[in-house]
C-alpha cells in the first residue's frame, strides 16, 4: 500500500508493504541517484535488520553508524558522535541518512539530516510500531536537552518513508503497547473505520491497520506541517497522560491510554462527549492488553496546569464529542484550581 504526504515540494510516498525490506534497492533508488548511503540505527535494531537491509543495496555504498538503544540517545552527546562518525566517513553534501529504528533513531536521524551541510536528505525505516504509525512521518525531528524533551529540533520531512509490519515481530511487548496507545488513539480522534477494524480483527497489526493510522495524521499535518494549530489534536490523552506517566510505573503509550479515557470521561461530565465513547474504547484497550488503571481525572486536574500546553494560564484540553470528531477547549488556570464537574 502507499499513502502520499502532499506537503507542496516536500512531498513524499509512503510505502506500507510487508516483505518491503526485500525491495530496498529499488525502493531507494526511484528516489535517490547518487552511490553513498549512511545508515543510523541503534544496539537493538542494528544486529536484527542491518545486515540484511545492507545486503538488498547492492547498487550502493553503505556505512553504517549503531548508537545505544534508548532515548537516552537523543542528546547532544549523541548527536556529537553521530556527526563526527559522518565526517570520518566523508559524507558529502547531498548525499542519502536512513533512519533504521523507533521514533528515537527517526528523531536523531532527521535532525542530523536537517543540520550537516544545512539539510541532507533522509529515507525514514521505521522498525516499532509507534514509529510506523507515528512519528516517522510529519517532518517533526529533534534531540532533548536540559532535561526536557525534544527541545532542539528543526522540521526536515524525509524523501520517503518504507515501513515493513513484519519487524513488529521482534519488538518486546512492552513497546508493542507503547505503540498501540498512540495508534488507538488516530482511532479516536480520526478514523471511526479504524477502531472498527480493532475491534473486528484478531490482536494483529495489518498492513491497512497501519495505512488508517497513518492517514489520520497525514491528513493533520497536510493542514498544519509546522505544528501552529490542528496538529494539537494529536495530543489527545497526553493532557491527563503525562501527569500519570511521571510516576514511572506506565510507559508513554500506556500513559496515554488512560489519558484518553480521563479526557472522555470529563467530556461527558461536561456533557460534551457522547457516553458511549467511553464503554467502547475501554473494551478496545482491554483487548490490546492495555493497562487500565481507573484513574479519577478530577483527582489530577490541577496538576494539568503545569503542562507545557498552558499558555497565557489556560490549558487546552483535547476532547471529542464523538469517535472522528475532536475539538479544544480551553479552561483557565484559576477554574482548574477550583475545578468542580458541573454534572
Ligand atoms: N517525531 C515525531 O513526530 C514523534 C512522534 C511521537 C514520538 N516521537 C518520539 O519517538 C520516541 C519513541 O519512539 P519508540 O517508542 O519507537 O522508541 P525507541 O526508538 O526507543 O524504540 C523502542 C525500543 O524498541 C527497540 N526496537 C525498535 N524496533 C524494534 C524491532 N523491530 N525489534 C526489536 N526491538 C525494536 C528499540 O531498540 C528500543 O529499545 C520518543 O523519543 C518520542 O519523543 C516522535
Amino acid at each position: 500500500m502507499i499513502l502520499k504526504m502532499n506537503l507542496g515540494p516536500n512531498s513524499y510516498d509512503i510505502v506500507i508493504k510487508k516483505g518491503a525490506y526485500n525491495k530496498m534497492n529499488e525502493e531507494i533508488k526511484a528516489v535517490y541517484d547518487k552511490q553513498k548511503i549512511y545508515i543510523i540505527t541503534d544496539s537493538n535494531v542494528g544486529p536484527l535488520y542491518l545486515d540484511k537491509i545492507k545486503n538488498e543495496l547492492h547498487d550502493f555504498k553503505v556505512y553504517s553508524v549503531c548508537v545505544e538503544a534508548g532515548e537516552q540517545s537523543k542528546s547532544f552527546e549523541t548527536y556529537k558522535e553521530v556527526l563526527t562518525k559522518l565526517l570520518d566517513l566523508e559524507i558529502k553534501r547531498g548525499e542519502l541518512l536512513i533512519a533504521l529504528g523507533g521514533g528515537v533513531i527517526g528523531d536523531l536521524t532527521g535532525f542530523v539530516a536537517s543540520s550537516i551541510y544545512r539539510g541532507n536528505p533522509y529515507i525514514q525505516i521505521p522498525t516499532s510500531l509507534l514509529a510506523q504509525m507515528d512519528s516517522s512521518i510529519g517532518g517533526k525531528t529533534g534531540i532533548d536537552f536540559y532535561g526536557r524533551k525534544n527541545i532542539i529540533g528543526a522540521f526536515k520531512q524525509p524523501l520517503k518513508v518504507i515501513i515493513d509490519p513484519n519487524a513488529l515481530e521482534t519488538l518486546p511487548k512492552v513497546e508493542f503497547n507503547n505503540g498501540m496507545g498512540e495508534l488507538i488513539k488516530h482511532g479516536c480522534i480520526g478514523n471511526r473505520k479504524l477502531l472498527d477494524m480493532l475491534l473486528n480483527s484478531d490482536v494483529k497489526i495489518t498492513e491497512e491497520i497501519i495505512y488508517e493510522s497513518l492517514c489520520v495524521k497525514k491528513n493533520i499535518v497536510e493542514i498544519d506541517p509546522f505544528d501552529l494549530n490542528e496538529r494539537m489534536f494529536l495530543n489527545f490523552g497526553h493532557t491527563f497522560g503525562h501527569i500519570v506517566e511521571l510516576d514511572g510505573h506506565l510507559r508513554h503509550g500506556e500513559a496515554v491510554a488512560n489519558g484518553m479515557l480521563m479526557a472522555i470521561q470529563m467530556g461527558i461530565d461536561l456533557g460534551l462527549t457522547n457516553p458511549s465513547c467511553y464503554d467502547t474504547l475501554k473494551k478496545i484497550l482491554l483487548k490490546y492488553d492495555l493497562p487500565i488503571k481507573n484513574y479519577d481525572y478530577k483527582e489530577i486536574i490541577k496538576n494539568t496546569v503545569y503542562d507545557k500546553k498552558n499558555i497565557a494560564g489556560e490549558v487546552s484540553f483535547i476532547l471529542i464529542s464523538d469517535f472522528g470528531a475532536v475539538f479544544a477547549k480551553k479552561i483557565s488556570e484559576s477554574e482548574l484550581l477550583n475545578y468542580e464537574c458541573k454534572n
